[in-house]
């Protein structure tokens, strides 16, 4: 046990573990440092992000344009290390540019946060008192909310919630808020402590309770947004779905479709398509600052919302039409939390013309709509490997340290082959021994 750890420079925590961990070896320390002396400008923003910061952790940034959006020309930045991700977007893109590219609708922008505690006393004067101190507790985040106010947003709505069917003595107050541009999650919980600061207050100069009455467990946000809601949407005739891995437009419409409804009906499949959708929208959650564990625990208890897990796309075919859309509840922000203190965040923000929070929540399902489209595209023509050995290829060729001129022989050999990391050892030795 090691006490008083974050009260010791970065350099002396780097030697300590340095020396205990890696037992004084050189290069673990020279990592660190590489990564943070290289960039010490960026270091100290780190610095004051997270506790404990030894040195930065870089991953890729990169982008996929043509993305027509709502009749706009974008060029999306994409954070996410993992090969095929960004071409993927890339193609759909494309594929859905010359087709009348992407449409979107936002359904809400409401935020929830909860006030969680046991009562002890009367249910019906609870309910009374409530709506007697409602304006109160209203009025007294009044310091909290000014600023939110101006800039349209603010608290919505309050209301008592009945739980003891769930938990004896459990009562909730559910509060909905606006949080204009901003992710809200300081705002809301702001709002939310002050609530059961005044409440815990109001109850206890109440005479008809006394202060044993009343116990607040918590005031937290809920990362559950369901009525923060976007619609992502692209539709075009079946005979226009003719592409050069589509050659009969209707078989794949169909199989389309299918592949949607089986991540509808079975989930082992909707777990990877929806980690799929995921892999779009991570991506530029994080390019853009925004906390890609809140969206994550949001789209996938959505995707449950009917009490089994299901596919966040749908698919239709009508007539001679083909309609396929995402619905995602994102909560994210564009101003506040890392949007004015990463230098790249900003960069990505700028890409995107300074988006408002809805135009972000647009390019974000936008984007899980397009990975998917390219995700099932590849599985229901050509297979998903074909795309991925490219990049797989280039990781096993770059961790041994084939040279440019191994290379370009490696890669002419493996075009349309599986590749496996032993298959591309050997072949290498070969060519290394003549
Ligand atoms: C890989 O990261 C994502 C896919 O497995 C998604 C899918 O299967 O739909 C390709």
């Amino acid at each position: 046990m090691k006490n008083g750890f974050s009260k010791l420079t970065k350099e002396e925590k780097i030697n300590w573990l340095v020396d205990k961990v890696f037992l004084n070896n050189i290069e673990a320390k020279k990592l660190l440092e590489q990564y943070h002396l290289s960039n010490s400008d960026l270091q100290k923003i780190h610095d004051d992000f997270s506790e404990n910061t030894l040195s930065n952790f870089l991953l890729p940034l990169g982008v996929a344009p043509n993305f027509l959006i709502d009749g706009k020309d974008l060029t999306i930045p994409m954070v996410v290390e993992e090969s095929s991700v960004v071409a993927a977007a890339c193609n759909s893109a494309k594929f859905w540019y010359k087709r009348g590219g992407f449409k979107t609708k936002i359904i809400g922008t409401e935020k929830t946060g909860q006030v969680h505690f046991l009562f002890d006393g009367n249910k019906k004067e609870l309910f009374n008192f409530f709506a007697k101190i409602k304006t109160k507790l209203i009025i007294s985040c009044e310091h909290i909310t000014a600023n939110m106010k101006k800039r349209g947003g603010g608290i919505v709505s309050l209301e008592l919630l009945d739980k003891t069917m769930d938990i004896e003595n459990y009562y909730q107050i559910n509060a909905d808020f606006e949080t204009a541009d901003s992710m809200g999650a300081n705002f809301i919980n702001s709002c939310l402590e002050q609530f059961s600061k005044t409440l815990e207050i109001e109850l206890n100069s109440d005479p008809r309770f006394n202060h044993n009455n009343l116990e607040i467990i918590m005031s937290i946000l809920s990362n559950y947004t369901p009525d923060c809601k976007v619609i992502a949407e692209v539709e075009c005739k079946i005979d226009d779905l003719i592409d050069k891995d589509i050659t009969d437009s209707s078989l794949f419409a169909k199989k389309f479709k299918t592949a949607v409804e089986i991540a509808k009906k079975d989930v082992t499949r909707a777990v990877t398509h929806n980690k799929g959708i995921m892999n779009g929208v991570d991506s530029v959650v994080i390019a853009t600052g925004n906390d890609f564990r809140a969206v994550e625990a949001c789209a996938h208890s959505y995707a449950s919302k009917d009490g089994k897990y299901k596919s966040l796309t749908h698919a239709e075919i009508s007539k001679n039409k083909f309609k396929y859309w995402i619905e995602l509840p994102i909560s994210i922000g564009t101003v506040g939390g890392l949007t004015n203190l990463h230098p790249l965040v900003n960069w990505s923000l700028k890409l995107l013309g300074s988006p408002s929070a809805k135009d972000l929540m647009k390019i974000i399902a936008v984007s899980g709509l397009a990975q998917n489209f390219a995700a099932i595209k590849s599985l229901i023509t050509t297979g998903i490997q074909k795309g991925h050995m490219k990049m797989h290829l280039s990781n096993i060729l770059n961790l041994l340290g084939a040279d440019d001129n191994e290379r370009i022989q490696l890669v002419k050999f493996f075009d349309n082959k599986v590749v496996s990391h032993s298959l591309v050892k050997n072949k290498l030795k070969e060519i290394r021994n003549g």
